[in-house]
C-alpha cells in the first residue's frame, strides 16, 4: 500500500509497527523514511511463497534505492521464513518496477493478461519471481 492522505499513512504506520512476524519496513535516508518495502507470506500449501510490494518517493528515484532495498528485504524474507520463492506484480506499463526486479535477481515468468484494474483502466501485470536452488 502507498498511502496518500496524512490520515492514511498514519493508519498504515500504525498497522504495520503491529504486524507480527514483521514484513512491512521503512526505506530511510540518514534516518528519513523516503518509501516502504513489504511482503505478505503465503498459506498453508503456499507458505514457501511470497509476494513483495515497495515505492520510494519521487525525489529520490533512479538512484538504486528500490534494488538495494528490494535485494536485502528478498534475503531477509528467505532467511526468516524458509522461503523458496518471492514473486512481485508489476503492471506490464511499470517498466521501472520491472527494471529493479531484474536488477534484483528476479526472473520474468509470464504476462498475466488483463489482470488488474488501475484508475478504471483494465491492466496486465507481468509475474517476476526470484527462487532459490534446490
Ligand atoms: C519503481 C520504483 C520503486 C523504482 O525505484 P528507484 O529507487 O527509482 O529504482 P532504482 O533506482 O533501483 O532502479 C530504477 C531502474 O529503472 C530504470 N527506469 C526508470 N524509469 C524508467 C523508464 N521509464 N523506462 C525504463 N527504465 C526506467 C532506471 O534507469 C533504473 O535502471 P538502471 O539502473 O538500469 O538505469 C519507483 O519508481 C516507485 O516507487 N514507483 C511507484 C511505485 C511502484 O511502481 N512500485 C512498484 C510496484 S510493483
Amino acid at each position: 500500500m502507498r498511502p496518500n492522505r496524512e490520515d492514511d499513512a498514519r493508519t498504515f504506520i500504525t498497522r504495520v509497527c503491529e504486524q507480527r512476524p514483521e514484513a512491512t519496513f521503512a526505506i530511510t535516508i540518514d534516518g528519513a523514511a523516503v518509501g516502504s518495502i513489504g511482503f505478505s507470506l503465503g498459506h498453508n500449501v503456499k507458505r514457501v511463497s511470497a509476494e513483495l510490494g515497495y515505492w520510494v518517493a519521487q525525489p529520490h528515484w533512479e538512484r538504486g534505492i528500490a534494488t538495494e532495498s528490494v535485494r536485502a528485504v528478498t534475503a531477509f524474507a528467505i532467511a526468516e521464513h524458509g522461503l523458496t520463492r518471492v514473486f512481485a506484480l508489476p503492471f506490464a506499463g511499470n517498466t521501472a518496477s520491472c527494471r529493479v526486479l531484474e536488477k534484483a535477481g528476479f526472473t520474468l515468468e509470464a504476462r498475466l493478461r488483463r489482470s488488474a484494474k488501475k484508475e478504471s483502466q483494465v491492466t496486465d501485470q507481468f509475474l517476476y519471481a526470484y527462487v532459490t536452488a534446490d
